[in-house]
């Protein structure tokens, strides 16, 4: 089976290219086109702009992809293309009628290149921001009319979650021997514990009652005047902090729920917190380095506490035999050390699997993988596939 999986869920464009054939697969290309730059100077995401940004973007990365996986092949002059149906163009047109820019380029790349070897596509179509996941959908289904291919649609947490097993070749080694798993996922919009009992049975046993994890980065570097996307700058800046015992001053911030007796989460009062503290801070401390990079170590540390201590509770409370981290924040470093070494100390057992750190953040690959699991629901009849930007994984 080769997938051809689509994700526009938030920020970045990406298309991946996956062989799988016989449990064993192979990604042949994953393409991610960041869109970092146009949010930066407004220190988050922009929907319409992001949506904007997809339209432009996703043909050049169709062809990359593409490209990359040697399925980009031309017409031959003599072959008959597209440019011979004016009523698929008609068709084509219609679909993509909301996604205006989008159209042109696609009507060209359609007339230039031949249809590849694809089987079939996936696309995610929830959570995420909604015009963003449309522009995805919208695209998959204009594919899936030129090229007469069915389309899967995804969930992009269980995509998050098979992120970790896109680097690991054979699928049949992890059918029953990880479960059951407790999946934490924790992005810029999501913050979620899943218990996961085999492949397509999940359960959201906690989840973040108001920011996400990746927000709380995100907003609490933006008041410490770090770039976007915060996670990274605030790792960068903690990194850096060397503390001598000569600090003129130290900074404690709360670690919201930790104790509390169910796994969910809470994030805002640490933004507030950390609001607090600057406001209080002599000009001269809050525009210095010192300050900055203690702030930043004691929100990583802040955030980190409460999500191993959740997860370990978890781990026990369900027997389980295998953690997953997943979403952008699990690229974070300390992240995965400490939560690794916090894991060995309790249960040698347990396993610990984390994504390669380019898996963690969104890409397409994940959502290919998470497709072939859902291949069942595979179908021509894509036209009534919708956008559920709230979608939510569950049993
Ligand atoms: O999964 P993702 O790429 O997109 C969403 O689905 O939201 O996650 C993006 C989030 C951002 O909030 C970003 O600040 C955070 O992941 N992030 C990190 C790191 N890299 C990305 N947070 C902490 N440490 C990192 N190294
Ligand atoms: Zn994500």
């Amino acid at each position: 089976m080769i997938t051809l999986a689509i994700d526009t869920s938030c920020d970045d464009t990406s298309i991946a290219i996956l062989e799988i054939q016989d449990s064993r697969f192979k990604v042949k290309s994953n393409v991610v086109s960041s869109q970092v730059k146009v949010h930066k100077k407004y220190g988050g995401v922009y929907p319409t702009l992001a949506k904007r940004e997809h339209q432009k973007n996703l043909v050049q990365v169709l062809n990359n992809a593409l490209k990359n996986a040697q399925f980009l092949n031309k017409f031959q002059k003599s072959k008959v293309n597209i440019q011979n149906h004016p009523l698929n163009l008609k068709k084509l047109k219609k679909i993509l009628e909301r996604e205006k820019n989008l159209y042109p380029k696609l009507r060209g790349f359609l007339k230039k290149y031949q249809k590849p070897k694809i089987d079939v596509i996936a696309v995610t179509k929830g959570p995420g921001l909604e015009p963003c996941l449309w522009v995805g959908v919208n695209f998959a289904k204009a594919l899936a009319f030129s090229w007469d291919l069915p389309i899967i649609p995804v969930n992009h947490i269980e995509g998050h979650i098979f992120a970790n097993l896109v680097g690991k070749c054979q699928m049949s080694k992890f059918k029953c021997q990880i479960f059951p798993a407790i999946c934490l996922i924790v992005s810029g919009g999501h913050s979620q514990l899943i218990l996961m009992r085999k492949i397509g049975s999940y359960r959201i046993i906690g989840e973040t009652r108001d920011d996400a994890a990746g927000e709380c980065f995100d907003k609490t570097a933006r008041i410490l005047g770090l770039g976007y996307p915060g996670g990274p700058a605030i790792a960068d800046a903690a990194a850096k902090c060397q503390k001598n015992g000569r600090e003129q001053f130290s900074v404690k911030l709360p670690r919201p729920m930790i104790n509390s007796k169910d796994y969910d989460f809470s994030f805002s009062g640490l933004k507030t917190a950390v609001l607090y503290d600057f406001k209080k801070r002599p000009k001269k401390v809050r525009v210095s380095k010192e300050y900055t990079k203690e702030m930043a170590k004691e929100i990583q540390q802040a955030i980190i506490d409460v999500l191993i201590k959740k997860t370990v509770k978890a781990a026990k409370d369900y027997k389980a035999k295998t953690i997953m981290l997943g979403g952008g924040v699990a690229a974070n470093n300390e992240l995965r050390k400490q939560l690794n070494y916090k894991l060995k100390t309790i249960n040698y057992k347990l396993k610990f699997l984390v994504p390669p750190k380019n898996l963690c953040t969104d890409n397409a690959a994940m959502i290919g993988l998470t497709a072939y699991f859902n291949r069942k629901i595979s179908s021509k009849k894509w036209q009534k596939i919708e956008v559920i930007a709230n979608l939510r994984i569950n049993e």
